[in-house]
């Protein structure tokens, strides 16, 4: 949701762009797997990124908080271009939450520990504060009951949800999700795209991988749909899913919708 509601951001850069992509190419030897993308993401956007398998969606997901670099172009985040490495690299990658497809959750800490250690190592925050935030993030996403459990212990909605509160607790500028519920059980995808749809309705910059269309009517602000490493259309979740114009669209469209 495009949210102007925030008084409290009054920095004079507001109107900027939250993530921006200029002429950003990359390459897996001779694929050329981002083409040129350009990309601006305003702050509290949400937009969903849609398109078929090997058109580079996680790839566009991992340049932006640079789990891959990218061959030439620019990103920046909050108006700063991705720093290489180092100290700017970890505080860049807390700005930039991701959850993806598996949990990744530590298998040997309970999920508090799991939500509480990122701000204790990375932002520095004391165990105890850093333990109560995770248990307020722990009750905002549904699972404060299971606090104490490991993560073998949760069912795989209950483990993503816990994916989340942990990026949360990072207190990031933007989330990054790629294909968060694509490993779960019909029955769990509700309860983590609930959470996604009370984040966008919260203002939180969201950029969503999935081919989940009822999130997408719901929470996007605008659908991106690409193709061969090309963003080959991008609309309102009406017009796109409505009024697909490319014929790339209406062919992926068609395959998804008819099963
Ligand atoms: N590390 C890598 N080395 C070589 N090729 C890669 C690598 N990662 C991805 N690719 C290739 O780049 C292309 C884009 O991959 P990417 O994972 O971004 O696609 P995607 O749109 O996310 O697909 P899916 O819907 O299947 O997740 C694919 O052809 C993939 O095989
Ligand atoms: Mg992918």
């Amino acid at each position: 949701m495009t949210s102007d509601t925030s008084p409290g951001t009054s920095a004079p850069d507001s109107a900027a762009p939250l993530v921006s992509l200029k002429n950003v190419n990359k390459h897996f030897g001779d694929l050329h797997v981002l083409q040129n993308i350009n990309l601006d993401i305003a702050r509290g956007e949400v937009v969903v990124v849609i398109g078929p398998s090997g058109s580079g969606k996680s790839t566009l997901c991992r340049a932006i908080n640079r789990l891959e670099t990218i061959d030439d172009g620019e990103i920046t985040v909050d108006g700063a271009v991705l720093p290489a490495e180092g100290k700017a690299l970890a505080k860049l990658r807390a700005d930039v939450g991701m959850v993806f497809q598996s949990f990744n959750l530590f298998a040997h800490k309970s999920i508090v520990d799991n939500v509480a250690l990122g701000p204790v190592k990375v932002r520095k925050s004391k165990p105890a504060e850093a333990k109560k935030l995770a248990m307020e993030l722990l009750e905002r996403v549904g699972v404060a009951n299971q606090a104490n459990k490991l993560p073998a212990q949760l069912s795989g909605g209950q483990q993503q949800r816990v994916a989340i509160a942990r990026a949360l607790a990072m207190k990031p500028k933007v989330m990054l999700f790629d294909e968060p519920t694509s490993a779960l059980d019909p029955e769990m995808i509700n309860e983590v795209l609930d959470t996604m749809v009370g984040l966008a309705k919260e203002g939180m910059t969201m950029v969503v991988v999935t081919h989940e269309m009822g999130f997408a009517r719901k929470a996007a602000d605008r659908v991106i749909f690409m193709a061969d490493g090309q963003i080959v259309e991008e609309a309102t979740p009406e017009e796109f899913f409505n009024h697909p114009k490319s014929d790339r669209a209406k062919d992926f469209l068609g395959k998804i919708l008819s099963h």
